[in-house]
This record gives C-alpha cells, sequence and structure tokens, in this order.
C-alpha cells in the first residue's frame, strides 16, 4: 500500500511537468486563435479581391501562391509554423502528419455529429522524437460561399479545367457550404 502511493506521487511527480501552467496553454491557446484570424482575414482579403479582378480560375493562382506566403509570413512574424491541411487534399503537400490526421477524424466525427465545423478546436503540448516540447493547435475551417467556386459541388468548367492542370490529384471538391472543408493547424516550439 506504501509503496502504492509513493508510486502514485513519483507519477504525480513526473507527469505534472508536462501539464504544467495551465494559463500558460491558454494564453499560447489565444495568441495561437490570433494569429489564426490574421491569416485567415489576410487571404480572404487576397481571395476577394482575386475573384473580383480575374474570376475564379485566376483566383487559384492567388490560393496557391498567397496562401503559403500569407501562412509563412503571419508565422514569421508571430514564431508560429502555420498551414492548413485536410482529409480530402488538394495540394498533396498539405497532406496531414499522424497527429493531424487524428484530429481531423475527430473534427469529422464530431462534424457529422453536429458540431459547428467553425468551432472545433483543439490543442495538446506534445513532445518530439528529439525530445523538444511543442505547442499544437488546430482549428476547423467550414466551407463559406466564397469558396464554392472552387471547392463546391459543381466548379465551372474553366476553374475544373485549371485544377485538373495544377493538381491532377485534386479532391478538395464536392463541399457543400457550412461543412468541415478541413483546419488550420499552428505549431509553436516551447524549449
Ligand atoms: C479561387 C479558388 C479558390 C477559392 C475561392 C478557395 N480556395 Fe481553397 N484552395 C484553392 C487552391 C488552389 C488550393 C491549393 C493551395 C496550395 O497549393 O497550397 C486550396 C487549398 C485549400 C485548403 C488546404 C488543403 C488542401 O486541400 O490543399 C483549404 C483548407 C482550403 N483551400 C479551404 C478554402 C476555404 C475555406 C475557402 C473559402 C473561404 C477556399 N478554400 C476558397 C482554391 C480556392
Amino acid at each position: 500500500m506504501k509503496h502504492l502511493l509513493s508510486l502514485c506521487i513519483i507519477t504525480l511527480l513526473f507527469t505534472a511537468p508536462t501539464q504544467a501552467a495551465p494559463a500558460d496553454t491558454n494564453q499560447l491557446r489565444d495568441q495561437g486563435m490570433a494569429v489564426i484570424q490574421q491569416f485567415f482575414t489576410a487571404l480572404k482579403g487576397e481571395l476577394r479581391t482575386g475573384l473580383k479582378s480575374g474570376g475564379p480560375p485566376q483566383a487559384i493562382q492567388v490560393c496557391r501562391v498567397e496562401a503559403p506566403a500569407i501562412a509563412q509570413r503571419v508565422g514569421e512574424q508571430s514564431g508560429w509554423q502555420v498551414g492548413r491541411t485536410s482529409e480530402r487534399l488538394r495540394n498533396p503537400s498539405n497532406a496531414p502528419d499522424a497527429w493531424e490526421a487524428k484530429v481531423l477524424a475527430d473534427f469529422a466525427a464530431q462534424a457529422k455529429a453536429g458540431a459547428k465545423p467553425g468551432k472545433l478546436v483543439y490543442s495538446e503540448v506534445v513532445t518530439t522524437a528529439q525530445g523538444q516540447r511543442v505547442f499544437r493547435l488546430m482549428k476547423g475551417i467550414p466551407m463559406g460561399g466564397m469558396c464554392m467556386a472552387c471547392h463546391g459541388p459543381s466548379p465551372s468548367r474553366a476553374v475544373r479545367e485549371q485544377l485538373q492542370r495544377l493538381y491532377p490529384q485534386d479532391q478538395a471538391t464536392g463541399y457543400r457550404s457550412g461543412r468541415l472543408r478541413g483546419a488550420f493547424t499552428l505549431q509553436k516550439v516551447l524549449d
């Protein structure tokens, strides 16, 4: 019994640091959410301009070039690694890693059960194989009206042709408005 008790205490002592400072985790989560907001606002602005000036086929280039560029810029300014991923990809380089794939599957299950895709958030401190602690955060991305031209059930012929040319393995059409399209995925190295 005594042994069991000391084992419990030792376990507590050793597990405590990884769950330390819930306040910090909350702060990181808030910071990450602000970065996402910044990223999404900038991207939607670029998309809107692109859609207005050249229509969807040309705005595809905006998404192709600007999305990674804005993600990098916003991330560099704030010390976060910023990206987007999905269970049904357009660009294979946005493929989820094992941790992201698990969270995406969980988001999909929650959305199926009626949760709002835009409200889905998950964060966790993970330790990498190299022993580095990393704060990871994902947030669901819902399909909005502006996304339909390129991810909806019936893209125009010009869009389909352009997508076929640039993304021959595209799986990212056929989404209805309000559905879960994918997720923002962020990381920040803690030590
Ligand atoms: C003008 C066409 C266009 C519009 C409009 C558009 N997208 Fe995309 N989307 C793309 C392209 C092109 C890519 C691939 C970008 C790349 O190469 O990194 C993409 C990639 C993505 C990805 C990354 C995952 C993947 O499949 O590669 C997500 C998530 C996404 N779009 C969500 C949205 C949402 C949400 C909206 C509406 C706010 C939207 N898109 C509007 C063309 C578009």
